[in-house]
């Protein structure tokens, strides 16, 4: 069961964006909910994408876009002391987790991303979410901003009592969006947690069981 949380701004502006014609859509749930959705052409063209968009990408750190993520952090009650974020991109939600946890590590498929990311923020791994170099059940919590769900690869990494943390800076206008539903209706076996809009954006913590 998901339980939904009262909006954390519940005067915060509807986010322009994406809408559910966007390319990237379409690719979220074809990864999320059917097998052989993510092939090699695919992450190939996926990295060349993010290492195009890279450069501007950096404009994007803004406090306002990192709501739903401290939001996510602090009423989804994540407390482990280090986490692993899938698809960091150039660090926007990297630079909050830091605050947050004493480890963090940031892993994306994209080197142009990675390289903007600081290394102050977290160690830069470079690596398909898909086939993560991470041993079973070796993540206390697991963060995906705006980034593809894997489901079959957090089931495998993510410790027994970790948590999942999922966040749409720009709610259901975010080119990578899956409702809190869809998230745990994705993953195999049964999950729960919370649920929340907070300021333009979305999130989920979901746990086993
Ligand atoms: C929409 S961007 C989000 C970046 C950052 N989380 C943010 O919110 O600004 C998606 C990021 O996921 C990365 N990504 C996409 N597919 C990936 C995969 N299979 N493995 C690792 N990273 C991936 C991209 O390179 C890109 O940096």
């Amino acid at each position: 069961m998901i339980t939904q949380l009262p909006p954390l701004d519940p005067s915060a502006p509807e986010p322009g964006g994406a809408g559910p014609n966007h390319p990237m859509r379409k690719v979220t749930r074809q990864v999320a909910f059917e097998t052989g959705g993510w092939t090699p052409e695919r992450a190939k063209k996926v990295e060349a994408l993010f290492d195009e968009l890279a450069p501007e990408w950096a404009s994007r750190h803004t406090d306002q876009r990192m709501t739903p993520l401290v939001d996510a952090l602090d009423r989804g009650e994540v407390r482990a002391e280090s986490c692993v974020e899938l698809g960091a991109g150039t660090g926007p939600g990297t630079s909050v987790l830091c605050r947050h946890f004493k480890q963090v590590f940031a892993f994306d498929i994209s080197q142009e991303m990675l390289r903007r990311l600081s290394p102050e923020w977290g160690r830069r791994v470079r690596s398909d979410a898909s086939r993560l170099p991470l041993r079973d059940a070796s993540a206390d919590a697991l963060i995906l901003m705006n980034m593809l769900l894997f489901p079959d690869e957090v089931e495998r990494v993510l410790a027994p009592t970790g948590a999942l943390v999922w966040v749409n800076s720009r709610g259901d206008q975010t080119p990578i969006h899956l409702s809190a539903e869809d998230v745990a209706r994705a993953l195999p076996g049964e999950w729960s947690g919370t649920a929340a809009h907070a300021g333009t954006g979305l999130w989920c913590v979901l746990r086993r069981g």
